[in-house]
């Protein structure tokens, strides 16, 4: 079931980040993207446990995917395309036009996913991640 991230989720997403990606965000930071009225979340849970997550933020008609992430156990079963899917669908009610993120040139899965779900490339930002990794940078457009 898919439905909005609350701040009490960010224990557990917390353990998620440290579990899946080599700069994980802190406790601290997943809780600061609350202060912001311009950031929303999904998740999607079965039987009272978070199987993956998705965050953005959005101003305007430009939103920024944050974070995205499914448990290990539940990978090639859809569910990031459903939480992409979800988010997007909340974005186009406040009507953003132009989804970005940003990728690590290594992560194939993810780009895979989302030139599947229609992003196009549309720049790379050198030394992006920990100073050694270029980050590609994808927008999807979806508005009228
Ligand atoms: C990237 C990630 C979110 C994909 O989650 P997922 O739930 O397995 O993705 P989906 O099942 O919705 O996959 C949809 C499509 O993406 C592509 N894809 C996903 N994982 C892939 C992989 N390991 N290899 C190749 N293509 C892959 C495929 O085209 C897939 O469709 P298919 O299964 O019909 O072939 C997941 O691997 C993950 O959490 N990785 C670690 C965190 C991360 O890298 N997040 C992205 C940061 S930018």
């Amino acid at each position: 079931m898919l439905r909005q991230w609350k701040k009490s989720d960010n224990e557990v997403i917390g353990r998620l980040e440290v579990e899946n990606f080599r700069s994980p965000w802190s406790l601290e930071m997943l809780d600061s993207c609350f202060l912001y009225d311009n950031f929303y979340g999904v998740v999607e849970e079965g039987d009272g446990v978070i199987i993956g997550y998705v965050g953005a933020v959005y101003s305007g008609e430009d939103a920024d995917v944050m974070n995205l992430c499914v448990d290990e156990k539940y990978r090639r079963r859809g569910y990031a395309t459903k939480l992409m899917n979800g988010i997007i669908d909340y974005l186009k009610e406040r009507l953003v036009k132009n989804v970005f993120l940003e990728v690590r040139r290594s992560n194939r899965s993810a780009i895979a996913l989302y030139e599947k779900l229609g992003f196009t490339k549309v720049g790379e930002r050198k030394r992006y991640y920990e100073n050694t990794e270029d980050a590609m940078v994808y927008v999807l457009f979806i508005g009228q």
